[in-house]
């Protein structure tokens, strides 16, 4: 299946996502890493961080709500060990950037710059797990555009820059288009959607860090509209589409949403072979349904019955 990420081509259109799979080792005993678009790493930040107070994951119908914050080893741990690693490995970097100033994000993508084994940048400024709301940058266009463009100015030219956004917002295509004006290659959709559990024996919140991110399949109808809204108004800005994708029907959606790629997430911790298997069986699902190319199957929910001839339109 050929696919790109902003313009430069991935061996398959499946990655994983941020966060659920550190820096792609926990997924390395089950298939082979450089069988997959990318491994987006963990929100990487200027210095390493501890994260919020435990616990900081509960189950929830259909998914799960962490609060890990953006624990991790910073840029100096990644440039030294974690990139090495997946660069041994034959796998590309999809390298996630986290920041509470514009400053420390373009100072993160000057520092990635020549990096080896890094297809590009997903910049993060939509994490739920801050201590202050006030900090995710995705929920106001202008702040968004800021980081977005300072981050294009500051990354290597070759590594296209994706925005991640945030689904707690009124217009999400407001933001989109921001980051792209500003500069952004891409968009990633979605993160979590910020949530709380209580526990109704202490009669308090589970997570120590009281709200916390829900993610899985409870969230996919919310990321599908997403794409989908984001695709029909800016159809030439690139999507790597996310949020409960379990199956290659799954991925499937997204990509006749809209999205050109899929990252797969919380559904690694039950099956860590997901992405090699999603990949497979999305495959399958395009040739059944008679698309020779991924490229043809983008977007195609958006087309009127009448625009497509015969059952794939082409
Ligand atoms: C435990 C956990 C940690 C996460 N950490 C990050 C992170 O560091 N950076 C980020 O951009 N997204 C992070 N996410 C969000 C995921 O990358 C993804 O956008 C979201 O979970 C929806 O996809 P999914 O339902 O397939 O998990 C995290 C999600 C989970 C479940």
């Amino acid at each position: 299946m050929q696919a790109s990420i902003g313009g430069r081509p991935v061996v398959s259109p499946v990655l994983t996502a941020s966060g659920c799979s550190s820096f792609g080792q926990e997924l390395d005993p089950f298939f082979d890493l450089a069988s997959i678009g990318a491994v987006v790493t963990k929100s990487v930040q200027l210095r390493p961080r501890s994260g919020r107070a435990t616990p900081r994951m509960a189950e929830t119908p259909s998914g799960m709500i962490n609060s890990i914050g953006l624990q991790g080893p910073g840029i100096e741990g990644l440039l030294a060990d974690e990139l090495p690693w997946l660069a041994a490995r034959g796998a590309q970097a999809f390298v996630s950037i986290a920041g509470s100033r514009t400053e420390d994000f373009a100072e993160l993508a000057e520092r990635l710059r020549g990096a080896p084994g890094v297809l590009g940048l997903e910049v993060n400024i939509s994490c739920p797990n801050v201590e202050s709301r006030g900090e995710v940058f995705a929920c106001n266009p202008d702040a968004s555009a800021e980081v977005l463009a300072a981050v294009r100015a500051a990354a290597d030219p070759a590594h296209p820059v994706y925005a991640k956004l945030t689904p707690d917002v009124t217009d999400i295509v407001s933001v989109a288009r921001a980051c792209a004006d500003a500069g952004a290659n891409g968009l990633s959709m979605i993160n979590t959607l910020l949530g709380l559990v209580i526990d109704t024996d202490t009669m308090r919140p589970v997570l120590g860090g009281v709200t916390g991110g829900l993610s899985g399949p409870a969230v996919r109808p919310v990321a599908l509209r997403c794409v989908w809204q984001v695709h029909q108004a800016l159809p030439n800005v690139p999507i790597l589409g996310m949020g409960g994708i379990r199956t290659g029907l799954d991925a499937l959606q997204f990509v006749l949403a809209g999205a050109g790629a899929v990252s797969v997430g919380t559904a690694v911790f039950n099956d860590p072979s997901a992405p090699a298997r999603i990949h497979a069986e999305l495959a399958e699902a395009l040739g059944e349904r008679g698309f020779g190319r991924l490229a043809d199957a983008i977007g195609y929910a958006h087309r009127a019955p009448e625009e497509s001839s015969g059952r794939h339109g082409r």
